[in-house]
Formats: structure tokens, C-alpha cells, sequence
């Protein structure tokens, strides 16, 4: 054997040896789901002793091999209630809206400065040129919904990363992962605590994020909404604020998304219980959704959302939510030959954050994902006129005149590109007939609000707001 076959052949066998001396110690250091967790000496050791790049791979053939039960937040029913009980007993209008004063000043007399990520007419000139009001920040209200929900929004993926559930078991994504363990507040304070896995996913993969409970109850209360439509559901946290907004009565939604939709039942069973509903006066009535007669385009292979199923729950709210697409149905003329109570033409609002283009791409490979508007129409252009625009048209039929019209939305950015869709969406709605009322700032984190959340710099994302004239 020649002297180079013998020292390629041992450097493999270190290399191999600290393959398996760091998978031994993460195993050692699994917590009773297998995750790995040290303290802060023992994870300053590995630090110190071991190469970053050969501990990400082997945490990733451990992940995969032992298959630890990834670290979801734990929400218990007690957090659930607590959260619910607050957002229906705190008077969250005054606690969270900045209102204008007089004078263009704002009521408190600061002078906030507000940041978007871009720039639009809409909310930079003319009638957009002030925001209508601001929304205050606020986690505290998210276990209301996050309970039944959280597991399918972390399957959710995005252009370019995969959802944490998602990753956590697919070997490619988390060699890639660039866990944040390495910062020196884990290696000198925290060491690993196995929630460090779920926020470090945050920073280094991808998150969909919750649409804020309050955000909600704050946008029902100003407008005074009795009836409302909801085209996206989503992950249920606009279901939860109309269960906690005394003056909403009624609420009708649709999302193709068949897992959220399974869980938005068991939203409603358990809010009308916390409002004091007996569980035998909840009324909860299944359907299938027989479709309204309509032309398929050529060449569209998708059946649309005909035969979907939608579900009725009734106590002291009515909800009625269709496990299909904005496209396709009439929100509130769908009672009509369908045995339902017809609300075509008198609803108050409609409200909501549809998907953005194909940032996310909800219920990848699941059974809906054809109905999906990322995957139904591949282009920008066919999404904006065949989704976002045809759905606007469906939800002006349902509304009354005087009914309003609020949409959360951005220009969507893929990779580096900005499709712009918002200034174009302003021209479309009030070419229907509405008038364009300005925008609302939902404040978020990041921008220059990124080191604090009191002060005078505000980020965020606009609300559009229409009224049917
Ligand atoms: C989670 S919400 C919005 C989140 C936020 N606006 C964003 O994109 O970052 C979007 C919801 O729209 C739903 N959706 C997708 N296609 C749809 C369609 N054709 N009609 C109605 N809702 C749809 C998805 O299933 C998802 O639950």
C-alpha cells in the first residue's frame, strides 16, 4: 500500500470518527422529544471544538435519522381562553388605534414618521397622500387562533424555502440552514433551548407570519360591521376577532386550503362556547357548494370549486365558510338554491390579506393544490385579473351600498422583482364604483422600527379601504 493511499484513508476515518463523535453528543443531549438542547458551557464546548459547517451536517442526518418531534410553541386550551377572553374584553380600539386629530396632527401630538417597504401614489399623493389611522403592534392575541392553526402555517412554504415542518424533514433544506446558534448570546449566555430551533428558522429559513387578532377587531370596530366577508380565512385570525367584536353577527368566508379549513369548525364549536353558548343550541350544518353556472375559460383545466364543501355554525354568531375559491363563488348569494338563508347584496365589509402572488405557497403537495391561486395561474398577470380582480368582483355583488371594501395587501417581490399590483388595484375598484377612502398602516416589525416598539417610527403594511358608492 503506498504511503498516500494509507493518509487519504486516515483522514477519512477522522473525518468519519467526527462525524460520529458529534452526532453521539447531540444525541446525548436530545430533551425528551429528541431535540437537541445544551447548556451554555456544553455548547461553548462544541463551539470551541468542533467545526461550524460539520456540526450543521450532522445535526441534519440527526434530525433526519432520529426524527425528534419539531419544537412547536405550546399552546395550551388555558392560553387559548386567556387570549380569547382579552381580545373580547379589552376595549382594543382605544388600546391600539392612533387616530388623526385635528389640525393633520395625529390625536396623541407625535410626529411619526412612516416607512413601507414601497413606495405607492396611493399612499403617497392626493386623497392617500395620510394615512387614516395607525394600528399598534401586539402578539398578545395570537394563541387564540395560533391553538388550532399553528401546525398548517408552518407547513407552509415560500418561493424559495420551505415551511419549518416542512424543512425538519427533508435533509437538502437543513444542511442549507444557517442556524443563528452560533451568535454570541447563545455561545456566552443561552446555550440551546430546543425554542431556539423555531426562532433561528425565523431568521435563517422561511415563516408565515399570523395576521394580527386585533388588527381585526380594531378594523370591524371602526367600521361598525355587522356583516362580514372574508375571501382568504387563512390561518383563522379574522375568524377570531369577528368571535370577539360584540357588534359582528355574521361572518362568510372561503379558503381552498382543506387542512385550515378543517380547523376553522373547531374555531367556531369552541369560540361560541367561550361566549357562553350551551354546546346543544350550537347549530352546525354541512354542505357541498353546487356552483353557479359559469363559462371555463379554454383551456383552464381546473374545475374550479364546484362540489367543495363548506360548513354552517350557528349560536349566538352564524358563520358560514366554503372550502373553495374567491374566484368561483359569490360569497352571500350562495345561499340561493343552496338551502341556505340568500344574503346576496347586504353585507357591511369585506376584509382581508389575500395570498401575495406566489410569496406563499399554501398546501404545497397537499390534496386543494390545484385551487390554490399560486398554482392556478402562473403568471402575474392571469393571477391579478383571474383571481384578485375577479374575486373584488364577486365581493361587490355581496355588499351594500355604503359597504366597504379593505384589502391587506403589498407589491408582491419575488426574488428581487416587484410586480406591481397596488396603484393598478386602486383604478380597478373605483372603475367598479367605489370610492377610494385612503389606507390604514398595520404596524409590523423590521424597518426602521426594528430597535423598539414605543417611539415615533412607524413600518409596516397599508390596509386599502373602498366605499361602495
Ligand atoms: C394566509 S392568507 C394571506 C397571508 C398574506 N397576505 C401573505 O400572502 O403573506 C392567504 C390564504 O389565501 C388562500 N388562498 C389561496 N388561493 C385562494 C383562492 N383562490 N381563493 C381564496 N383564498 C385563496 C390560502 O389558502 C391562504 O390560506
Amino acid at each position: 500500500m503506498s504511503s498516500s493511499v494509507v493518509d487519504v484513508s486516515e483522514e477519512d476515518n477522522v473525518v468519519k470518527d467526527k462525524f460520529a463523535e458529534i452526532y453521539v453528543m447531540l444525541r446525548d443531549h436530545g430533551d425528551e422529544n429528541g431535540v437537541p438542547v445544551f447548556s451554555q458551557k456544553d455548547w461553548k464546548f462544541v463551539v470551541d471544538n468542533y467545526d461550524k459547517k460539520k456540526v450543521i451536517e450532522v445535526l441534519a442526518h440527526y434530525i433526519i435519522n432520529n426524527k425528534p418531534i419539531f419544537p412547536l410553541r405550546k399552546i395550551e386550551h388555558k392560553n387559548m381562553k386567556n387570549s380569547f377572553d382579552k381580545l373580547w374584553k379589552r376595549d382594543i380600539v382605544s388600546l391600539k388605534v392612533v387616530r388623526r386629530g385635528g389640525d393633520d396632527g395625529w390625536e396623541d401630538g407625535k410626529d411619526y414618521t412612516i416607512k413601507l417597504k414601497y413606495d405607492y401614489d396611493c399612499t403617497s399623493s392626493g386623497v392617500g397622500e395620510k394615512c387614516l389611522y395607525m394600528i399598534q403592534l401586539g402578539h398578545e392575541y395570537n394563541d387564540a387562533s395560533s391553538y388550532f392553526q399553528q401546525e398548517n402555517r408552518l407547513k407552509c412554504n415560500s418561493y424559495g424555502y420551505k415551511g419549518p415542518l416542512n424543512a425538519w424533514v427533508d435533509l437538502t433544506e437543513l444542511k442549507k440552514m444557517n442556524w443563528t446558534f452560533w451568535r454570541p448570546s447563545m455561545v456566552g449566555k443561552n446555550g440551546i433551548r430546543s425554542r431556539d430551533y423555531r426562532s433561528s428558522m425565523r431568521v435563517s429559513g422561511y415563516v408565515a407570519t399570523q395576521f394580527k387578532p386585533h388588527v381585526a377587531k380594531c378594523i370591524y370596530e371602526m367600521n361598525n360591521a355587522e356583516r362580514i366577508l372574508d375571501t382568504s380565512c387563512g390561518w383563522g385570525d379574522r375568524l377570531v376577532a369577528f368571535y370577539c367584536t360584540e357588534g359582528a353577527k355574521v361572518y362568510y368566508g372561503c379558503d381552498p386550503n382543506e387542512n385550515v379549513y378543517e380547523d376553522y369548525k373547531k374555531q367556531c364549536i369552541e369560540y361560541e362556547k367561550l361566549l357562553g353558548t350551551k354546546e346543544e343550541d350550537i347549530k352546525i350544518v354541512d354542505g357541498v357548494w353546487v356552483g353557479i353556472d359559469e363559462v371555463i375559460d379554454d383551456g383552464d383545466k381546473c374545475l374550479g370549486s364546484k362540489g367543495c364543501s363548506y360548513f354552517e355554525c350557528k349560536g349566538k354568531k352564524h358563520v358560514r365558510i366554503y372550502n373553495g375559491c374567491a374566484e368561483d363563488i359569490i360569497l352571500g348569494n350562495g345561499g340561493f338554491g343552496n338551502g341556505g338563508d340568500a344574503a346576496g347584496g347586504d353585507f357591511d365589509l369585506l376584509f382581508t390579506s389575500p395570498p401575495y402572488f406566489k410569496t406563499e405557497m399554501y398546501n404545497e403537495g397537499g390534496d386543494g393544490e390545484d385551487l390554490q391561486s399560486w398554482k392556478r395561474y402562473d403568471t402575474f398577470e392571469k393571477w391579478r385579473d383571474k383571481f384578485l380582480y375577479k374575486m373584488i368582483q364577486n365581493v361587490e355583488e355581496s355588499l351594500k351600498v355604503g359597504g366597504k371594501i379593505m384589502l391587506n395587501i403589498v407589491d408582491p417581490q419575488i426574488k428581487t422583482k416587484r410586480y406591481r399590483v397596488c396603484d393598478h388595484l386602486v383604478d380597478f375598484v373605483t372603475g367598479l364604483g367605489f370610492t377610494y377612502d385612503g389606507w390604514i398602516l398595520q404596524r409590523m416589525k423590521g424597518g426602521p422600527a426594528k430597535k423598539g416598539l414605543s417611539g415615533v417610527n412607524w413600518y409596516g403594511e397599508p390596509i386599502f379601504s373602498f366605499t361602495k358608492d
